[in-house]
């Protein structure tokens, strides 16, 4: 797979099968991915993967705990600022409409809208994750870091003919995360990654992008 189809095929994908995923495989993905550059060649990144057992009884502990209605763990980082201005605000609006358009639940529908979040700490069926943590004194540019690495991640896994979906939902849930992996003080849980075969018969909304003008400007030329 070349490079411009990884990234094309790459989606958040939120229905899996439950194919085990070889830890072999994602032994290869996560030593490649290693490669993915940072600033200083610092790597700020501590990856747990999970997988069988611990993960099956994470997903109970965290659907349990949040279709009780409990509580959010305390916020380690804020997601989103406060209150998002144009053009964010329009984007994250178009987004709630293809995502719960898609599942036939109008916008309105907080309850439906729950109902199909729950999904995230079921991670999504998927029978592999990996949660992604840095130290609480980095700055941006080590979460920028992150990205990059957990991009390259992503684009590995489509090599292997694997899906995922990035999940910042599993930080909603840091301290049911933090009993199963055990990080070291310090460490906080930037998001988890759900990681798998996807299951076709599901649907699979594309989601649409900003035209390159609105987000890219050219200077110079040829
Ligand atoms: C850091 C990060 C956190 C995300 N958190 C979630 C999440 O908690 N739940 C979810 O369903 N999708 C999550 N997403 C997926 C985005 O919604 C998705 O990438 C975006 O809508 C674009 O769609 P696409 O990736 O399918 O192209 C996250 C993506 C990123 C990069």
């Amino acid at each position: 797979m070349d490079v411009y189809e990884a990234v094309t095929s790459r989606r958040a994908v939120r229905a899996f099968t439950d194919r085990p995923v070889s830890v072999d495989v994602l032994r290869r993905v996560l030593a490649a991915a290693a490669w993915a550059p940072s600033g200083s060649n610092l790597q700020p990144w501590h990856t747990f993967v999970v997988t069988g057992g611990p993960l099956r009884h994470l997903k109970k502990l965290a659907t349990e705990r949040v279709a009780a209605g409990d509580a959010w763990d305390e916020a380690q980082y804020e997601m989103y600022p406060s209150a998002l201005k144009s053009p964010y605000r329009e984007r994250r609006h178009d987004f709630a409409e293809q995502r719960y358009g898609s599942l036939g639940i109008a916008r309105t529908d907080l309850e439906a809208r729950q109902r199909a979040a729950i999904a995230n700490w079921d991670a999504f069926g998927a029978p592999a994750a990996l949660f992604c943590y840095v130290d609480s004194d980095m700055g941006r540019p080590q979460w920028s870091d992150l990205g990059m690495y957990l991009q390259t991640v992503m684009l590995l896994l489509r090599a292997e003919g694997l899906d995922s979906c990035p999940q910042m939902a599993w930080a909603k849930v840091h301290e049911t995360v933090g009993q199963i992996v055990e990080p070291r003080r310090g460490l906080i849980l930037f998001c988890g990654m759900s990681i798998g075969f996807a299951d076709l018969t599901a649907d699979a909304a594309r989601f649409r992008r900003a035209p390159l003008e609105e987000t890219t400007t050219f200077l110079g030329g040829s």
